[in-house]
């Protein structure tokens, strides 16, 4: 047993339909995490599920942006030793194309959910005391924004903040708080994301990471570092992964 084993930990990850959420399940699950993953996409849920190593897992679907399936979720969980927050939406809106529906639609879901389910973990006691780590995915561009990222940056930069005083919260039931700000990933938000941009300037903001971009198990392999016993004193912090 290292360190960095995840053996007898009971995890929940957001978003783990796809992307960094899917990679992140998955290698918990290969440190020994016993998984309970959830997201809107029923099929792709399940092929997570089905790439998970072990057994004893959970899936349970949800629509984070539903106070109703967040009650559902929190209802059905066991206790847990960890908590991903990988859900998220790409938005590009230029400042004078922004109104209040551009807002809340992506404050709902980068801000507003991973604050209610922890509200709803919190308020039905489903955080083990004395060795529980909350993980949140912010961004690189909190520090380095790009143009049309606004209201992206900006939810992030709210959940970053939001972190950091939950960290404070916390300490005391020895439950930490950390996120991990990642530069651009392969993932299916990336494609999306790439696809509002010209090749050039795809190519100009490549280029700004000096060793290319990211797998997303580089994203994850991080969040297991936080999720282990290898991290118990440390809370409060974000972790830029910028790729140099
Ligand atoms: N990829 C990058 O380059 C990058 C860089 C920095 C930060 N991030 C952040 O990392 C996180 C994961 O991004 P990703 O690249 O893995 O994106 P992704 O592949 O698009 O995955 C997003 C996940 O969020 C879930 N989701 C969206 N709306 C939801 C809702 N209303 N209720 C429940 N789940 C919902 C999706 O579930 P369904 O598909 O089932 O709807 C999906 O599992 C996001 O917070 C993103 O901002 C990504």
């Amino acid at each position: 047993m290292t360190a960095f084993d995840l053996s007898g930990k009971t995890i929940l990850v957001t978003g783990a339909s796809s992307g960094l959420g899917r990679q992140t399940a998955v290698t918990a699950s290969e440190f020994g995490a016993r998984l309970v993953i959830t997201g809107r996409n029923e099929a792709r849920l399940s092929e997570t599920f089905r790439e998970l190593k072990g057994d004893n897992h959970l899936q349970i679907v949800a629509d984070l942006t539903l106070q109703d399936d967040i009650n559902r979720l929190v209802a059905a969980l066991p206790e847990l030793n960890g908590v991903v927050h990988s859900t998220g939406i790409s938005d590009l809106s230029p400042a004078r194309f922004i109104t209040a529906e551009t807002i809340a639609k992506t404050f709902r879901i980068s801000f507003d959910a991973s604050v209610l389910l922890t509200a709803g973990l919190l308020g039905k006691k489903k955080l083990a005391k004395g060795n529980c780590s909350i993980v949140f995915i912010s961004s690189i561009s909190t520090r380095y924004p790009f143009v049309g990222g606004a209201m992206y940056i900006s939810a992030k930069a709210a959940l970053e903040a939001y972190a950091r005083v939950l960290a404070l919260e916390l300490a005391p039931k020895g439950i930490r708080v950390n996120c991990v700000a990642p530069a651009f990933v392969r993932t299916p938000m990336l494609d999306e994301t790439a696809a509002n941009y010209s090749q050039e300037a795809v190519n100009m903001i490549e280029a700004r990471q000096i060793l290319g971009l990211g797998d997303p198990t580089d994203v994850a392999n991080s969040i297991v570092y936080y999720l282990a016993d290898a991290s118990k004193w440390v809370s409060a912090t974000s972790l830029v992964l910028g790729g140099g």
